[in-house]
């Protein structure tokens, strides 16, 4: 079979060392993919563009398939969020995190094994922000029952596919009755009509967060609206390592772009420290999806490579310096692809 055509976005930041670890990871193992390079970002911006150049839109579309490094935000001012553009764009509506321990990176829980899915459109997170007087600001929290239907469906869908036991949806419709308490309303209809099979129950967001930092056994799918979701992955990453360690992929219909869920970490940017674990990861979830969507056994078998190299690498103490060992990215890449070559042997 030839291969798979997919975009690259470097991003900003790490976002530049990481995707190129993960592309050396990826030629290791002779994935069939060739990747376009398009910009998004503080890149694109350098180089007169948009932060979300059309171009870059417009061959996601074409490939269905991105592999994305993170991009910045200025806080506080100045442009949109791109990763907040490219979702609502591209209709990325459904974000999966998946969060479990490795073996070989030590941290307080050993039994971690945790599915974050986002709402990705809509929330705080749709932008309509405004100045009411010239000391009253105001954000719109905007819940539609078609997206939070489209995410519960995707989310029990999701748990059946990949045989989960249980959603817990996170929310704080005690306060914000009316957006949340949709947000609830939709998942409930899902559960009862569709899945009675899959154990659902919600958790008020703070004492499930409380509940998360205690025992994380006790959680399966959490489902979660988009402001809750970025919150709580950051949280989870916590659980098992940190953002070096944790993968994520964001759905639409026919469209997926694969990115982990730091963002672009300016306090190490251009160190060549960042651990490119966690983008490695989401093109491995990028290769997995490729097979199932194309049919492509090659592709899994790529990514089941990629899988044990890692593990074992993680296993045999090579770690970088985010999780307490001495390497850095290059270091980590090499010591990793040593490990494909020596399962080839
Ligand atoms: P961040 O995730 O970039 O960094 C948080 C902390 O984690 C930092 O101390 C950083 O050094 C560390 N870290 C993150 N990834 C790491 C890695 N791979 N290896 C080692 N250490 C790592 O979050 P922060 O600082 O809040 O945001 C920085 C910028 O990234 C902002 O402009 C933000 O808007 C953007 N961002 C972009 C995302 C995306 O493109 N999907 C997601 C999150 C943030």
């Amino acid at each position: 079979m030839s291969s798979h055509d997919v975009v690259l976005i470097p991003g900003d930041g790490i976002g530049p060392e990481v995707t190129a670890a993960a592309r050396k990871i990826l030629e290791a193992v002779a994935a069939p993919l060739s990747f376009q390079v398009h910009r998004a970002g503080l890149a694109a911006l350098e180089q007169g563009e948009e932060v979300l150049p059309q171009s870059t839109v417009e061959a996601i579309q074409h490939c269905g398939v991105a592999l994305k490094g993170p991009c910045t935000t200025p806080v506080g001012e100045g442009f949109t969020s791109v990763n907040v553009q490219l979702r609502q764009r591209l209709n990325l509506f459904a974000a999966v995190r998946p969060v479990r321990n490795l073996a070989g990176v030590d941290t307080r829980f050993d039994d971690v094994d945790l599915v974050i899915i986002r709402e990705n459109t809509e929330g705080l997170y749709s932008g309509v922000e405004n100045q009411v007087t010239p000391d009253v600001v105001m954000s719109m929290k905007v819940a539609t029952e078609t997206a939070c239907d489209r995410i519960a469906r995707w989310g029990f869908r999701f748990a059946t596919l990949r045989k989960r036991k249980k959603i817990t949806v996170f929310h704080k419709a005690n306060i914000m009755k009316i957006t949340d308490g949709l947000f609830l309303r939709c998942a409930r209809k899902v559960h009862q009509s569709e899945y009675p099979n899959i154990e659902y129950e919600e958790v008020i967001i703070d004492a499930g967060c409380m509940k998360l930092v205690q025992d994380p056994s006790q959680f399966d799918v959490l489902l979660l609206e988009n402001l809750y979701g970025d919150v709580v992955s950051d949280l989870c990453a916590g659980l098992v390592g940190g953002l070096g360690v944790v993968p994520g992929a964001n759905y639409g219909e026919d469209l997926a772009v694969f990115e982990a869920v730091h963002g672009s970490a300016p306090d190490i940017a251009g160190q060549g420290v960042a651990n490119p674990l966690a983008v490695t990861m989401s093109s491995v979830m990028m290769l997995n999806h490729l097979a199932e969507t194309r049919d492509d056994p090659s592709c899994r078998e790529s990514a089941d490579r990629i899988k044990a190299a890692y593990n074992r690498t993680l296993a045999d103490g090579c770690l970088t310096r985010d999780l307490g060992g001495e390497l850095d990215t290059q270091g980590f890449v090499d010591a990793l692809i040593e490990r494909i070559e020596a399962a080839r042997s």
